[in-house]
């Protein structure tokens, strides 16, 4: 018996997780999308203070009014976008934003476009909505930055929104300003909404990172504390939007988990208000290893673009699959590209959230079979 209803059971499950399930404890595994350093401890501090003073219950449905807060001036401060508190959901992690922004403004049999190649959930969101992804090609010779010719030649009369990730997993490009005015000019003139995903948004190197909802209302700024706090386990993200959008995401967002835990939100707020130094540090850190990995590659006669943010290299073959696998066989892990969409079918992700010791070692363990 098929127990799955219809729209769920054609799910696929993360191919990335099931790579990093499998992983021998041996392996030095660059696999993973997370940032290997610990949680900045004035943010665990903060969570255990929150938890000895019993912060252990319900938070609004949006969030704790201080964190929204705090939230809304990190948005005009960093981002250039004016909205209030009222317009921020806190949710379970970015993913819990996607899928609620996602659910609450798209229709079945919608199109959706999504970034190809992009980051495994979007397709799987979409679908669960019953709606259709339509890919948006980003070239490797224009280093997968995605441009509005791109978009504009995957538009199709029934697109109702767009996702876009900058900094992108898997590539770790940063699109250019001109782009995303353009982007977001066409989404006000065509009524198209853009889902943007900012997860990486603080791990840039040397750019400067620019928002869609800077230039236009019909964008939902997706955002949270996993990437740029190293606090992947914790579980915090965020979304905001204009009025009218936010009332729709929080329907889904409440009926399904009411809030996020409240102590985690105090720790959050302490991550916003305090000192950013660590993650300066961190990115300052990244960047070092980001150069080790680009040069060693290019060395062996891979060949990879310097990628300008999060902590992913997108490197070419023309095996990735067999490449992989010898990979796992000098305790390499990886992940083929073709994961992430057709066009990253010639390629293979690389994450260097591991220690430059570890990845000067997984640069000798590769040399052997590059
Ligand atoms: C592009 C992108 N968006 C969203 C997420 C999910 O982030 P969170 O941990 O905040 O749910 C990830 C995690 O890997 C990601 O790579």
């Amino acid at each position: 018996m098929n127990y799955g209803a219809e729209r769920v059971s054609q799910i696929n499950l993360s191919q990335v997780r099931k790579m990093f399930e499998q992983a021998s404890p041996t392996a030095i595994n660059l696999a993973l999308g997370e940032p290997d350093f610990d949680t900045p401890k004035h943010i665990i501090e903060s969570l255990k203070d929150a938890l000895d003073n019993n912060r252990t219950h319900y938070s609004q449905n949006k969030g704790e009014p201080e964190l929204r807060e705090n939230i809304a001036k990190k948005l005009e401060k960093d981002n250039d976008i004016k909205v209030s508190s009222d317009d921020v959901i806190v949710t379970v992690g970015a993913s819990e934003a996607l899928y609620s922004s996602i659910q609450a403004l798209i229709n079945p049999n919608d199109d959706v476009l999504i970034p190809d190649p992009g980051f495994l959930s979007y397709a799987e969101c979409v679908r669960l909505a019953g709606a259709n992804s339509i890919p948006v090609q980003s070239s490797s010779e224009n280093g997968f930055k995605t441009t509005i010719e791109d978009v504009e030649k995957a538009l199709t009369p029934d697109t109702k929104a767009m996702v876009i990730n900058s900094p992108c997993n898997p590539t770790g490009a940063v699109m250019e300003k001109e782009d995303i005015k353009a982007i977001a000019e066409l989404a006000t003139d065509k009524d198209i909404i853009i889902f943007s995903d900012e997860i990486y948004e603080k791990i840039i190197y040397g750019k400067k990172h620019y928002s869609f909802q800077t230039y236009t209302d019909n964008a939902v700024t997706i955002n949270g504390f996993s990437k740029a706090y190293a606090m992947t386990g914790l579980r915090v993200g965020y979304c905001a939007s204009c009025p009218e959008i936010i009332d729709e995401i929080l329907k889904v967002h409440q009926y399904n988990v009411a809030c996020i835990d409240t102590a985690t939100q105090v720790a959050c707020n302490t991550a916003l208000t305090s000192s950013q130094d660590c993650v300066t540090e961190m990115t300052n850190e990244f960047q070092k290893r980001r150069d080790l990995v680009v040069n060693s590659l290019n060395d062996m006669g891979l060949d990879c673009v310097m990628p300008d943010g999060a902590f992913y290299v997108f490197f070419h073959h023309e095996n990735p699959e067999e490449f992989v696998q010898k990979a796992v066989k000098e305790d390499v892990i990886l992940v083929p590209g073709g994961a992430f969409g057709q066009m990253g079918k010639k390629f293979i992700r690389l994450s260097y959230a591991q220690s430059y010791d570890n990845l000067k070692e997984a640069m000798n363990r590769l040399e052997k079979i590059a």
